[in-house]
């Protein structure tokens, strides 16, 4: 879908197949008024007689409004404008786009005449956009039949002062994000025998062409064998797969500027290993490589954005399978970093991929290191799938994640890291055991890579409850690729 920007419009004069309009409790906005007006009453009429109530994403199609040129207008509900926030700007945007039947090729969409508590009028816009493309992502790569396509175009009338740069910035922003999370979600809800590690190295390598800015390297476990991966190659072994660290170093930063470093867990399907797990719902773990998704997609958003800034992705890709190959609970591996583990449990195999990826890092000498996993079942019990979890021992990564979280309505909850969780880990064979008991799981995983992560400023991602839904609306989220590239453009302002 394309979208552009108009200053005002007569919208009783616009021909298009369908005007957007907003309503809050208090009644309509101003376009709204000017329909209603031109149709002397007829809008107001039929929206008392529909019982229209306005509550946030609620819809009402008006069909030949007399002296209105466009044969279909959507009013959107708003809610009590006094509680209008950039969450439920994002949620009627949906519901405006679902409601949308497929002859709406051409739109018109007034909803920035909302005044939203939370945001400012380019956010706004921002908002509008993304949320558009959000609604509009389908999965269908895989069906024979296609549902028809969505609108070609939205244009959206912002008033004189935002429809110049201002506005278009705000509306390349919207669809930056946009791209980054649907890209996201694509390469998540893959199927693992189509995505596995080699499938994400050469989407790396299609990402990277034609992009002066974008270089891509990929080791194999040759690679890693010198290096001395120890942990990750106790991963991927068991697969015919082979495991792959790939690294995409963006420089759209100054020369020198040290780079933000994101590293993402690729676990294209994540069996339990030797510690298999149970059938039910185990399709759910091709999920696992969710977090380099979301890497990926950020590196769609900052090509797309043309961030100026310095950012390696690395993206630790591996397949976790039983096999005669594959590692036994109580084998003892060397990490990159010299440490020592006893791999009590294979199931716990996301910290083990990271753990190398963590180290190999270092020679990059990161301004700050991200990394981004659907790493436990406990980040879900704790959290539920509203917030991912946010570790970092530092408080202002922290503070800057939360606040970029805020901004991008994709939200984290800070949990700790704290030393004390630290003897769970202990292992009477090895430095440690790679799981720390019952309780607290995604704390010990998170105090897990901590160990790995003294010599930079760091911060844990577990979107192991964010990064996917189940039952009837099963498919990957995008999460959290809008909170990343948020915080990547406040490095920008900074
Ligand atoms: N990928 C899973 C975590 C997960 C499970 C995410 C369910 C979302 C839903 C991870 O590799 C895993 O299996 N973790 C174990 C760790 C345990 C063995 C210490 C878990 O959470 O059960
Ligand atoms: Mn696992
Ligand atoms: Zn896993």
């Amino acid at each position: 879908m394309d979208f552009a920007l108009l200053p005002a419009v007569n919208a009783a004069l616009v021909s298009a197949d369908t005007l957007i309009i907003p309503m809050t409790t208090s009644g309509l906005t101003n376009t709204g008024t000017a329909l209603d007006t031109a149709s002397h009453g007829q809008l107001s009429a039929t929206i008392k007689a529909a019982n229209f109530e306005a509550k946030v994403g609620q819809t009402l199609l008006v069909y030949q409004l007399n002296n209105v040129s466009c044969p279909v207008i959507m009013v959107v509900g708003a809610g009590d404008s006094k509680e209008l926030t950039g969450r439920s700007l994002q949620k009627l945007c949906a519901s405006a786009c679902k409601a949308l039947n497929n002859k709406s090729q051409t739109i018109y969409s007034f909803l920035s005449e909302l005044s939203v508590t939370d945001r400012n009028n380019s956010q706004v816009i921002s908002d509008i956009v993304r949320a558009t493309l959000e609604a509009s992502y389908r999965f269908e790569q895989f069906k024979s039949k296609k549902t028809d396509a969505t609108a070609k175009t939205m244009t959206l009338v912002v008033g004189q002062e935002l429809a110049n740069n201002s506005g278009s910035h705000a509306l390349q922003w919207g669809e930056a994000l946009a791209t980054g999370l649907n890209f996201a979600r694509d390469l998540g809800n893959l199927p693992p025998n189509v995505c596995h590690p080699s499938y994400l190295a050469d989407q790396a390598a299609a990402l990277a062409k034609g992009q002066r800015k974008l270089s891509v390297e990929v080791l194999g476990e040759k690679d890693m064998e010198k290096l001395g991966m120890g942990a990750f190659l106790a991963v991927s072994k068991g697969s015919e797969q082979e495991g792959k660290l790939i690294v995409m170093n963006y420089t759209g930063g100054k020369k020198g500027d040290k780079p933000v470093v994101l590293v993402g867990k690729g676990i294209t399907f994540d069996t339990g290993g030797i510690s298999i797990k149970p059938a039910a719902a185990m399709d759910e773990m091709k999920f696992d490589m969710c977090g380099a998704a979301s890497v990926f997609g950020v590196m769609k958003g900052i090509l797309a954005a043309k961030l100026p800034l310095n950012v390696v992705c690395v993206v630790a890709a591996a397949e976790n399978m039983p096999s005669g190959k594959a590692t036994r609970p109580s084998d003892i591996v060397t990490t990159m970093s010299g440490q020592t583990v006893e791999i009590l449990n294979t199931d716990a195999e996301g910290r083990l991929v990271l753990c190398d990826a963590l180290t190999y890092v270092k020679k990059y000498d990161p301004a700050i290191v991200i990394d981004i996993a659907t790493l436990t079942g406990a980040c879900v019990v704790a959290l539920g799938k509203v917030v991912s979890g946010l570790f970092s021992p530092s408080d202002s990564l922290a503070n800057d994640l939360l606040q970029a979280g805020q901004q991008s309505n994709d939200r984290v909850w800070r949990m700790p890291v704290l030393d004390d969780y630290q003897e769970l880990l202990d292992s009477p064979f090895a430095d440690m055991g790679n799981i720390g008991g019952p309780n607290g799981g995604a704390i010990t995983a998170a105090c897990f890579l901590a160990r790995f992560t003294k010599d930079y400023t760091w911060a844990h991602l577990d979107i192991a409850g964010t990064a996917w839904l189940s039952g009837a609306q099963k498919g990957a989220t995008g999460r959290p690729v809008p909170l990343l590239l948020e915080y990547l453009n406040s490095r920008v302002a900074r």
